[in-house]
């Protein structure tokens, strides 16, 4: 039975000395296994004689309860020791500045439709929002625009695929005029609207993007002139620019769906920039026949009506001389804008 002793020695000595679980399965397999050195002990336990096997069979049955509780124990113990040094590995440094979620920003455009609403709301006009697929009969022939003109042709108009009710294609609304007839049609005077939204054009170069946005203005009511036009635009553009020094001009213009029509300039700039004027707005007297698509009599109502560019609006306010920029959707120039 030195042997037994010996190959218990043995085998505590290796467990406590390995550092790695699969060496030590593979030490276990040495002592325990089918083959392993106390096993074969065991295998050996017929060859003796009787009265020796009973002892010696205890003995052996004892040391492996000790060589499986050791190993047991060095399992425990390095299993603990790898879970140690992952913690320490992962540890956090709680003390180390947080990195921050990027807090994000309103998009210029839309900080200026938010400014633009806010002022005409002061002022006591509705904010209305529409659809952006617009059948033709809103977009073109409620606003008086005759069958041939130009404006429907392909190479302005994005047109969809699908038929409206009429059996005409629908398209993508080139200007938030078909705001005032939706709008009209569903309301009665006084009628006191802004639409603001997106529009769509076949157009594309640093001043024009397929995709921009207008702000739509509808006052009905049954003695509503140009004059009225002029006061609340130009109190408009100056609570927009915050100057009450802001230069307005109204120049005779042409649209189907006003008469008399006007395009509404801006005098901008110093220096250099010194007595130029910006085109900012189309406008006009509501035609009598746009009046009469509204459902109501062109004989009692009678108001104004105005279209202007949101680019243009925040390109003048923030100094901004390339349209692209609004679009491409760079952070560093996004980021200016807090
Ligand atoms: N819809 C016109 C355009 O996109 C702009 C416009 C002109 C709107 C005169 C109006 C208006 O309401 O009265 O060019």
């Amino acid at each position: 039975m030195d042997n037994l002793e010996r190959i218990v020695g043995d085998a505590l000595s290796q467990f406590s000395s390995i550092d790695d679980a699969a060496e030590l399965e593979q030490a276990k397999a040495r002592f325990l296994g089918k083959t392993g050195a106390l096993t074969e002990l065991l295998k050996a336990l017929g060859k003796l004689p009787a009265e020796e096997r009973r002892e010696a069979g205890s003995s052996i049955n004892a040391a492996k309860v000790k060589l499986e509780s050791a190993l047991a124990q060095r399992r425990d113990a390095l299993a603990q020791k790898q879970l140690d040094a992952r913690l320490a590995e992962e540890a956090l440094d709680v003390t180390l500045p947080g990195r921050g979620a990027g807090r994000g920003r309103v998009h210029p455009i839309t900080r200026t439709q938010d400014r633009i609403e806010a002022i005409f709301r002061s002022i006591g006009f509705e904010v209305a929002d529409g659809p952006e697929i617009e059948t033709d009969w809103n977009n073109f022939t409620a606003l008086n625009n005759p069958e041939n003109h130009p404006a429907r042709s392909m190479q302005d108009t994005f047109y969809v695929e699908n038929l409206d009710a009429d059996g005409r294609p629908l398209l993508l609304r080139t200007h938030t005029s078909p705001m005032q007839v939706r709008y009209a049609r569903m309301h009665t005077p006084p009628i006191k609207v802004i639409a603001p939204g997106r529009t769509y054009r076949v157009d594309s170069d640093a001043t024009h993007s397929p995709m921009f946005h207008q702000v739509e203005g509808l006052w009905i009511d049954e003695d509503i002139s140009f004059a009225d036009l002029k006061g609340v635009y130009t109190a408009f553009l100056r609570r927009f620019f915050e100057t009450e020094e802001l230069e307005v001009r109204f120049r005779p213009s042409f649209f189907p769906f006003t008469e008399p029509s006007a395009e509404i300039d801006m005098a901008f700039g110093a220096g250099p920039n010194k007595g130029k004027w910006l085109e900012i707005s189309g406008a006009g007297q509501v035609h009598p026949s746009v009046i009469r698509n509204f459902g109501l009599d062109p004989e009692k109502y009678i108001g104004f009506a105005f279209g202007s560019g949101m680019e243009r609006l925040a390109m003048l306010r923030y100094g901004i001389n390339d349209l692209r920029l609004f679009y491409d959707g760079d952070l560093r120039f996004l980021q200016q804008f807090a």
